[in-house]
């Protein structure tokens, strides 16, 4: 794969693939900027290289027409602010309209192109739709790593079709960020794995079993795995397909001599409610009704423990319902404990960025991904679709 820093950019038209699917309050504004201003590093080298500047994006999920509330042009706004520099915004990604606008560039100037999933061939990677977004530019640039995981036509699509295709700054940096916790890391390596369900984390944790010294369950997957071994987790969720599947892994583990790590404690809860009684108990006391909504504190001291001395800390997932105060202690106490670590750490997936600014541990973590299911599709060990297409146009 070519690194953008490989091309001669002066004058080129270059078409940068930017993740903006940013959070928006009901009055259309951006809640967090981080995806914007995780863009700036590449955005600032093109307008000192003197490129032409095109910036494409999806937002949301919108059914392939346009959707006024999930428009474009919030981010417009915010990048021009950010950059402190005009960015031209038209209400198109194809079209006569983009063409001219793109023909008005002037060297070091930007423009952003409406929402690319109010077409329905952006989804269905439609080599049409490709072909039309390759013909705006000279060059691709693809930095948006949080929607790389998805065969998109402007993932996967556009590299077909354009003489030279590149790898940005952001998606380089996650993805080394990625390697250097896995491919040679210092150890001990420990993951934690959090969030709701086993069946959307199979693929990374039988993947992790190759690599980790230490393995954390936590979060409502945990509920799966205490139920594979015997104990009666009440009425909290479960995956009743997937529970000889977690004994499987924790046997794996096993016979790896790999530590494995469940909760010894949890938070239950009468019914799923930010207000709902709660009460913490053994994992041997839960009530029958009552649902665990988060760790227990004996379990975050025993996962703090398990992460004193780590060399690198690879976390996925909460270890409760962190949205909700009441149960956010657990994912808190592993926040903390992470942020504490000497190791080098990496955060990725889901909400788990959410869940540490919440915990107020953002700053101390040494890398926390933009990527939700693409930092997943890392941790299952395969190669990202977007990579994939610009390595084959390197080739
Ligand atoms: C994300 O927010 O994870 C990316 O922008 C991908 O969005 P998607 O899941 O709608 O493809």
């Amino acid at each position: 794969m070519k690194s953008v820093r490989e091309l001669n950019l002066y004058g080129k038209k270059v078409l940068v693939r930017v993740d903006y699917n940013l959070p928006m309050d009901e009055n259309l504004n951006i809640t967090d900027d981080n995806r914007i201003l995780s863009s700036l590093p590449l955005i600032e080298y093109l307008i000192k290289k003197e490129a032409k500047i095109i910036l494409i994006s999806h937002m949301g999920r919108p059914s392939g027409k346009k959707e006024p509330e999930l428009s474009l042009a919030p981010a417009a706004d915010r990048l021009s602010r950010l950059l402190s520099r005009d960015v031209a915004f038209v209400d198109e990604c194809i079209g006569q309209d983009v063409k001219d606008a793109v023909d008005k560039l002037h060297n070091s100037e930007i423009l952003l192109l409406e929402n690319l999933r109010f077409h329905k061939q952006e989804k269905a990677n439609d080599p049409v739709f490709s072909k039309a977004l390759a013909s705006l530019c000279d060059v691709y640039v693809n930095d948006a790593f949080s929607v790389s995981h998805r065969c998109h036509a402007s993932i996967v699509g556009i590299p077909e079709f354009t003489a030279e295709s590149a790898a940005g700054f952001l998606l380089e940096k996650e993805l080394a960020s990625y390697h250097a916790a896995i491919d040679n890391p210092e150890r001990p390596l420990v993951a934690i794995v959090g969030g709701v369900k086993v069946s959307s984390k199979l693929g990374a944790l039988e993947n992790m079993l190759k690599y980790v010294d230490k393995l954390i369950i936590g979060g409502a997957m945990a509920n799966t795995f205490l139920k594979s071994r015997g104990i009666d987790v009440g009425a909290s969720r479960i995956e009743e397909a997937l529970i000889e599947t977690a004994f499987g892994i924790i046997k794996e583990a096993e016979q790896k001599g790999i530590e494995f790590y469940l909760p010894v404690d949890l938070v239950v809860a009468e019914k799923f409610d930010k207000d709902a009684l709660k009460k913490e108990v053994s994992i041997k006391d839960i009530p029958a009704s009552w649902m665990a909504l988060d760790i227990g504190s004996e379990t975050g001291k025993l996962f703090a423990e398990a992460l004193k001395g780590a060399g690198t800390i690879v976390w996925n997932g909460p270890m409760g319902v962190f949205e909700m105060e009441r149960f956010r202690s657990g994912t808190q106490q592993i926040a903390d404990a992470v942020a504490e670590s000497n190791g080098f750490s990496v955060i990725g997936g889901g909400d788990t960025d959410l869940a540490v600014k919440l915990c107020n541990a953002a700053d101390k973590m040494d890398y926390i991904s933009t990527g939700g299911g693409a930092f997943l599709c890392l941790m299952e060990g395969k190669q990202l679709p977007g990579v994939a297409a610009l390595e084959k146009n390197h080739k």
